[in-house]
């Protein structure tokens, strides 16, 4: 039955909540400026290529989940840029290093079990210039909310595949060594405990 829900029912509902037409918004905002061969961990249902410029050649799209990889068969096909797949963790990446031009992470340090060291792998592949762009939800600056993040994380992570409410994504990717050229951290719609997003550009420090 858990084998089930993890392998069919929630790649499904993943890609139907990660679809709302407000979050495709906030994608418009970011995605656009990658360029060149890029990297992105946490690919899911392949949401975000329709939002890359002509400008991407290619997307190493790293993620672990078979179910998601199926979903995201028609966007690979629709897509101009050439779409790498590689169903492993982003934890260790089978990449050269500083070999990507720009680096891609959209609501997946939530997820993704050791973000540090997936944030550290992303740094070591990543071009001396390179950007990487993120779109992440996380820890509410507001007391209250931030009460009832902590209060249901045990129970969100189980029916969430893993996914947690209260991690701190700017401090984490600061920490990663890299520093954040311009971020905007505010809630998007719908509910407090799980939108407060950040969202922004950074480099390496
Ligand atoms: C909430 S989904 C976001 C998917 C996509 N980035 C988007 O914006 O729609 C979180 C993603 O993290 C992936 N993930 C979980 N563990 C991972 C890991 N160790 N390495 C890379 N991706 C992982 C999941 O399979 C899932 O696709």
């Amino acid at each position: 039955m858990v084998r089930l829900y993890d392998r069919v029912i929630l790649p499904r509902l993943l890609n139907c909540a990660m679809s709302q037409t407000h979050m495709s918004k906030v994608r418009a905002h970011i995605v656009p400026e990658v360029a060149g061969d890029i990297v992105e961990i946490g690919f899911g249902s392949g949401l975000n290529l329709s939002h890359l410029g002509q400008q991407v050649r290619s997307v190493t799209a790293v993620d672990p989940s078979e179910g998601l990889h199926k979903l995201a068969a028609p966007r690979i096909k629709a897509s101009h840029a050439q779409v790498i797949h590689m169903q492993t963790s982003a934890e260790a990446l089978p990449c050269e290093s500083s070999s990507f031009d720009a680096a891609l992470c959209t609501w997946s340090l939530c997820t993704i079990p050791d973000p540090s060291s997936a944030l550290t792998e992303l740094r070591r592949v990543l071009k001396p210039r390179g950007i990487f762009a993120f779109i992440e939800h996380g820890a509410s600056p507001d007391a209250g909310v931030r009460r009832w993040q902590d209060r249901i994380n045990p129970l969100w992570n189980k029916i969430a595949g893993g996914c947690n409410l209260n991690r701190m994504p700017d401090a984490m990717i600061r920490e990663s060594g890299f520093k954040i050229k311009r971020m905007d951290a505010d809630y998007i719609p719908g509910p407090k405990i799980a939108t407060y997003t950040f969202r922004g550009i950074a480099q390496k420090a």
